[in-house]
């Protein structure tokens, strides 16, 4: 006879093997199947990557995805709401294999949002804190989801965020601990790999300590803005290179990171008051052994 611990064991057990059953049965073709060439409602979720159709981007409709086993995760609080939530929705791991992907020829993905923010999703990050495409928050569709408190902005028609967020000890740059990506108002997921994106703009190995702890916080905390030819964010109009000129400009570039509007009143910018003397110095050391010949456009 069973006791109970082992009871509940095979019925984690059963549930884990019919939920990755129903994954299974429902692989690759199916989602690949479902997108489509031309958007027909606001509610679709744009994706580009190879897939294995040849397509190359296309739509998803959001009752497409609804219709997917969902994955239930709980955050104890969720920033951008200010208050615990619990998530429904699809690991983005899970959707890269169902649009029939993989980590070999989509290692890293970007979410893109309606603003043209751009936040990155390295496959370090997946493995750590297996982000999720969120479908409903406690039991609401976006129509629901209201503002962000931290930005005021729209969060429909989709979110990505995790359980519980601990940022990872060895990923601690200059005392700067490593950001939680949770991009909302998205409207477009983008499988790309490091290859040809973020490591375009990584140094060269000859480059000094210095510089590339300041590549790292710089990706992590500009980027998303301040995009490099056709990946990265949008939102500034501000594109890497530019930012890179600018670094070169010491006193230009330390007040107008640390409060743009004390440099540009009308700057939509936020301030990064909190960086050290010793940040700065990596920011400006990154951009200052960048070598724009060495970065493809
Ligand atoms: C949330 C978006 C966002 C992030 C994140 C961001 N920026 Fe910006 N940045 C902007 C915008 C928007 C502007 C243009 C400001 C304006 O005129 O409204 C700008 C302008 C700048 C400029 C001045 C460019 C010019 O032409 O005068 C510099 C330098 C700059 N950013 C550096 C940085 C650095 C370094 C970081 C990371 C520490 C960073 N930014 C992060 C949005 C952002």
């Amino acid at each position: 006879m069973l006791n109970r611990d082992s009871m509940v064991a095979v019925l984690i057990g059963l549930l884990t093997w019919f939920t990755i059953g129903q994954v299974d049965a429902d692989d690759g073709a199916g989602l690949v199947g479902s997108i489509r060439p031309t958007r027909s409602s606001p509610t679709d979720l744009e994706v580009t990557g190879p897939f294995p159709s040849g397509r190359t981007n296309g739509f998803i409709p959001r009752e497409r995805l609804m219709a997917l086993p969902l994955t239930v995760v709980t955050n104890s609080m969720d920033l951008a709401r200010k208050a615990p939530a619990v998530y429904r929705g699809i690991p983005l791991q899970q959707l890269r294999s169902l649009l029939g992907l993989n980590v070999s020829n989509a290692d890293t993905l970007f979410a893109v949002c309606s603003d043209g923010y751009s936040k990155e999703f390295p496959a370090d990050y997946l493995d750590a804190f297996h982000s999720i495409l969120i479908l409903e928050i406690d039991g609401a569709g976006p129509e629901a989801w209201g503002r962000s408190t931290l930005t005021g902005l729209q969060m429909a028609p989709y979110y990505i965020n995790a359980a519980d967020f601990r940022p990872r000890a060895d990923q601690t740059v200059l005392g700067r601990p490593e950001p939680l990506h949770f991009p909302y108002s998205v409207v477009r997921i983008e499988f790309r790999t490091a290859a040809a994106t973020l490591d375009r703009i990584r140094l060269a190995g000859d480059a000094s300590t210095l510089a590339r702890q300041g590549q790292e916080i710089a990706i992590r905390e500009c980027f998303g803005c301040h995009g490099h030819a056709d990946f990265g964010g949008t939102l500034s109009g501000r594109p890497w290179l530019l930012i890179k000129t600018w670094a070169a400009n010491t006193n230009y570039f330390r007040k107008y990171v640390v409060n743009p509007k004390s440099v540009q009143p009308t700057s939509k910018m936020p301030a990064f008051t909190d960086l050290e003397p010793k940040v700065l110095d990596a920011l400006q050391a990154y951009f200052r052994e960048l070598r724009v010949t060495n970065v493809p456009r």
